[in-house]
């Protein structure tokens, strides 16, 4: 039984902080909404320094569609295929058309994408019919964007908190009044009470062994969002990222889609390049089909990576378009101009999450999501590259405009809650992280089916037996609370649906059913909606 929260306390007793709009979560998506909401008394807290995002990680680019000959319509297209037609397409839309918007405002305000002879400079990934990925020094848009909006909120009054995790937020009949929050560097609890509450918290890489997500990334917002009685939707569309570093030792490092979009060939262990016996766009077909093509060729030629070739392109352009991918593989003493890259998938990015309606709305009055922790339904079951970005860029300021024409209220509380029944159990939380990932890793990674879901179900229901009776008191134990619950969600949702589709593949289901389950997974504690 999972806790109503992870603590006991007393708001009487805490010290507390009262602001307009909390803001949990500092990459792109949350500092969106907080530039939104600079004019107003607006706090925004997150855990783990401002490079422990995943937008700040990004590598490949924001998707837009202002390139010759292209228009919104294609990359419309292109989304709903990609997204296997289960995507929101009134989301869509607002993706693709505000999204030109987005970046010229964002270009207004003295960002600079990256410019070839002058123009700028558009790239290809798998799924997109036209070149319309913009980037930013090379391979860093993540780390350009998010300093830049970092810049722009440290000049305004926006007050940031960095080493702050949210434990909890309280609710009282749905309504959200107060957040519960952990102050590492002082070890003190203390609560936060705002008129709106925004999660942009990332999604929740690290449920699985191998993941490009940094170490942070938990699922906190789902699994807070979720003991709120939130809805949860398509969380068993997890993506996993055709590419990343598989060097013993090296973290997971991620070697950008758009590394296949300037002529990186992948070969098989033998050298002999594959892609093209799996899908006619070869190297750049969607993600889902190129993650499950290597890990094909990875059993057929018994060895656990594939490579990366990219020894036909010059050293000189491999190191100015990708100096980050270059530099990180050099230090493991890989040059890329003259070795294969040893690469293979990993958990990336979540389509599904906390249910928003196009304007960040959850089901939970006062409760606001975006980015990777919320679900507008836009991806479908699968994103297309770099939709990512310019989905916090859009969303992420609608969340703000809505906030300010909302007349939210701040609800004054006394709230008290024992921590249900205590055991006091020895528990190691690193072995249970490293249990929980390994499980998902081997039973509800890229391929999955009947048996190997319900082992990860009955396994998890078994380690949250004893797991939830215990009270812990540091991030670490709360983070790995956070992952079972989600690991548990994902779980559950991918032994419901009985079809493959997009980032969903079921062995013993290996065929997308359109008339059963062109439909979406709702969890809630309330249980399960299938529509
Ligand atoms: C990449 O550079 O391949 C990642 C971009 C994305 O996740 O869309």
């Amino acid at each position: 039984m999972i806790p109503e929260y992870l603590i006991s306390f007393n708001t009487k007793d805490l010290k507390k902080e009262k602001v307009d709009f909390l803001i949990v979560g500092g990459g792109l998506s949350g500092l969106v909404v907080a530039y939104e909401l600079r004019d107003f008394n607006t706090l925004l807290i997150f855990k783990n320094g401002k490079e422990g995002s995943c937008s700040y990680n990004a590598q490949g680019g924001i998707a837009v569609a202002i390139n010759e000959g292209d228009t919104p319509y294609l990359h419309k297209k292109d989304t709903l295929e990609v997204g296997y037609y289960l995507n929101d397409e009134n989301a869509v839309d607002i993706l693709v058309n505000e999204g030109i918007e987005r970046i010229k405002e964002v270009i207004n305000m003295g960002f600079s994408f990256d410019k070839k002879d002058g123009e700028f400079h558009f790239a290809k990934e798998g799924g997109h019919s036209k070149n319309r990925i913009l980037h930013s020094n090379g391979d860093a848009i993540g780390k350009s964007i998010t300093d830049f909006y970092f810049k722009k909120i440290l000049e305004s009054n926006i007050k940031i908190l960095d080493n702050y995790f949210l434990i909890d937020l309280i609710s009282v009949e749905d309504k959200i009044t107060g957040a519960i929050v952990l102050d590492e560097t002082k070890n003190e609890i203390f609560l936060i009470q705002a008129r709106g509450y925004i999660l942009s918290t990332g999604g929740a890489g690290m449920v699985f062994q191998e993941t490009t997500n940094p170490s942070y990334i938990t699922g906190d917002g789902i699994a807070i969002a979720f003991r709120r009685n939130a809805e949860i939707i398509d969380i068993e569309f997890y993506q996993f990222h055709p590419t990343t570093l598989y060097i013993a030792g090296a973290p997971r490092f991620l070697i950008s889609e758009s590394v296949r979009g300037e002529g990186g060939i992948l070969r098989n262990v033998n050298g002999d390049r594959f892609m093209i016996d799996y899908h006619p766009s070869g190297e750049l077909a969607p993600r889902d089909v190129v993650s499950r093509a290597i890990i094909d060729q990875m059993k057929k030629t018994n060895s656990n990576c594939v490579y990366l070739d990219l020894t036909h392109l010059k050293k000189e352009y491999i190191k100015e378009r990708f100096p980050q991918i270059y530099n990180f593989c050099k230090k493991y003493g890989i040059e890329p101009s003259k070795n294969l890259i040893p690469v293979r998938p990993a958990a990336h990015f979540l389509n599904g999450g906390i249910k928003t309606d196009i304007w960040g709305r959850t089901n939970i009055e006062n409760l606001f999501a975006c980015g990777e922790c919320a679900c507008t339904g836009v991806h479908g079951a699968n994103r297309l590259a770099s939709n990512s970005l310019l989905e916090c860029l859009v969303f992420g300021k609608r969340v703000g405009i809505k906030l300010k024409e909302e007349n939210l209220k701040l609800i004054d509380i006394d709230f008290k809650y024992s921590f249900h029944k205590k055991m006091d159990v020895l528990i190691d939380k690193e072995d249970l992280r490293r249990s929980i990932r390994s499980l998902m890793w081997r039973n509800v990674g890229i391929e999955r089916d009947q048996e190997s879901l319900k082992y990860a179900f009955e396994k998890l229901n078994e380690w949250k037996k004893y797991a939830f009776w215990k009270e812990f008191y540091d991030r670490i134990g709360f983070e790995t609370l956070n992952m079972l619950i989600v690991a548990n969600l994902i779980t559950q949702s991918a032994l419901i649906r009985k079809e493959s589709r997009g980032t969903h593949y079921r062995k013993d289901y290996p065929i997308q059913n359109d008339q059963d389950w062109k439909k979406h997974i709702i969890l809630s504690k309330n249980g399960v909606e299938i529509k």
